[in-house]
């Protein structure tokens, strides 16, 4: 009777290790980890130069993530989707601000993946900024 209480102990133990390890593994994705495509970035330069090089350089966004560690991207987007350009709030598509902030994640010297940027399917809602590396 002993020896089966401890195989039902184990098999739960077992559980919980895949359950959590499941749990983790959907929640560990951080800002390094590839959260926009090269071509993204391209495609977005033209229009960062023109509605949002004459304000910010790259050590101001530099400093914007770094002061922004362990939140999570969503929220910096948001903001950058509701208030700039300064000039202009809110005055691209969700697309452009897209490729736009994909732009500036590689300024920054963030790496690129295979997975686009994408704030309708709510993905940037999992990944969490850490400062970029000198
Ligand atoms: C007319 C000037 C101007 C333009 C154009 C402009 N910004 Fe800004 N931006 C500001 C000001 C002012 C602030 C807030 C003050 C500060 O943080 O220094 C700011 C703040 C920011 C921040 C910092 C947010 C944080 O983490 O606190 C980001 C990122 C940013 N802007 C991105 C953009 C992007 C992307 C564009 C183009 C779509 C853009 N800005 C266009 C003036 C501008």
């Amino acid at each position: 009777m002993k020896a089966v209480n401890n195989t039902v102990i184990s098999v739960l133990a077992v559980s919980a290790v895949a359950l959590f390890a499941g749990y983790a593994s959907a929640q560990t994705s951080t800002i390094k980890d590839g959260v926009y495509t090269a071509e993204q970035a391209a495609s977005g330069k033209e229009l960062y130069e023109r509605r949002c090089g004459a304000c910010h350089n790259v050590d101001f966004y530099r400093n914007a993530f770094s002061n922004r560690n362990s939140q999570v991207l969503q929220v910096m987007f948001e903001e950058i989707l509701v208030n700039m350009p300064a000039d202009t709030p809110g005055s691209l598509m969700d697309s452009e601000y897209e490729v736009v902030f994909a732009h500036i994640l590689s300024l920054v010297g963030y790496p690129a993946g295979d997975t686009e940027l994408n704030y309708a399917n709510g993905s940037m809602g999992e990944v969490t900024i850490v400062p970029p590396t000198d």
